[in-house]
């Protein structure tokens, strides 16, 4: 049986399900961001921060959710989110009218809880963090017969993140052809959809595409398995980047990270929040931190990518009031 959980055909599968719901997003580059990281990179961020949630979850939700059966749509789907795929599947549902149920960890970020509770989900606040969350949804799928719509463990949900580096490639044909081509990608792992999904397209259409995957220090559960080589669980997940704070290695992702990526770093919390102030400055987006990751770990790849073009995923803006002005003040 294959490491990956899907196909390139099923990743062109879910963009034609896309297509007619989500505009593409944009593929900068900033010479600005170049210049702050030397080495004489070329740098392409691709923006899921300007979709309608401010994440590129929403790809996800809706691929997973357009796949769905009649009589599981009637039903209703529920999920564990910690937020971006909370407000994906909830906006996928609005769009088609099926009932979603999202269960957030206590303390969760209030913004992403508004976020959620705006587009029409039932929110239920259970559990201490993400990974725990997921016991309630358990119990409310035997209670409701509802779908679960797993952020990871779920082969639609892959697919739906495989679209950015579909588009990716698409767009640096069209836009970025009088340049070099594209040489590596620096992804940020929670669960590692967009990281399988890259690495599935990539492996199909561009084989010779480095792939790196950076993780929060703090929350380093799949880096320590990819580098052990086996899953690995942790009994925290701390990280002020809510998006990347997951605590275990998930079996719809796992064995494809380990068989295709070239190299899965850290990156501190300093970093995280230096990487943003830095995308602030350069680009002028929003940046939440599990979206700033990527570039805080370009930053330490830098040397060993010399020369290259290389492919960052700005995969969300979502951070909250407080957090953001932690890190404009250097608390963070
Ligand atoms: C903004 C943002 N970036 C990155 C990630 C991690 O993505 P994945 O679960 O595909 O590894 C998440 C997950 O929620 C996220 O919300």
């Amino acid at each position: 049986m294959s490491d990956f959980p899907i196909t390139i055909d099923d990743a062109r599968a879910a963009r034609e399900r896309i297509r007619p719901h989500l505009a593409p997003t944009p593929l900068r580059h900033y010479d600005e961001l170049d210049a702050a990281l030397g080495h004489g990179l070329r740098v392409l961020v691709k923006h899921e921060n300007h979709h309608p949630t401010n994440a590129f979850k929403i790809r996800n939700g809706v691929s997973a959710l357009t796949a769905l059966p009649v009589e599981a749509r009637r039903r209703g789907v529920i999920a564990a989110s910690r937020g971006n795929h909370g407000q994906g599947v909830a906006w996928a549902g609005r769009l088609l009218g099926i009932p979603a149920t999202i269960c957030v960890p206590e303390g969760n970020n209030p913004e992403k809880n508004a976020a959620m509770r705006a587009l029409g989900a039932e929110l239920v606040v259970a559990g201490r963090d993400y990974d725990d969350t997921q016991s309630t949804v358990e119990r409310l799928v035997a209670e409701r017969g509802l779908t679960i719509i797993h952020p990871t463990n779920n082969p639609n949900i892959i697919a739906g993140a495989a679209t950015i580096t579909l588009e990716i490639l698409d767009q640096i044909e069209a836009e970025h052809a009088d340049r070099a081509p594209l040489q590596a990608m620096v992804i940020a792992v929670g669960g590692g959809s967009q990281a399988v999904g890259a690495l599935t397209v990539l492996r199909a259409l561009r084989p010779e595409v480095e792939v790196y995957a950076v993780q929060a220090a703090g929350a380093a559960a799949i880096h320590d398995g990819w580098h052990a080589k086996q899953p690995v669980t942790l009994d925290r997940a701390d990280t002020f980047a809510d998006g990347l704070a997951t605590r275990s290695c998930y079996e719809g992702t796992f064995p494809a990270l380990c068989a295709g990526l070239t190299d899965f770093i850290t990156v501190t919390e300093a970093e995280i929040a230096d990487a943003l102030r830095l995308y602030l400055r350069t680009t002028h987006n929003l940046t939440e931190g599990a979206a700033a990751a990527p570039l805080a770990g370009l930053r330490a790849l830098a040397p060993r990518l010399e020369g290259k073009t290389v492919a960052l995923i700005h995969s969300g803006a979502n951070i909250d009031a407080d957090t953001l002005r932690a890190v404009l003040t250097h608390e963070l």
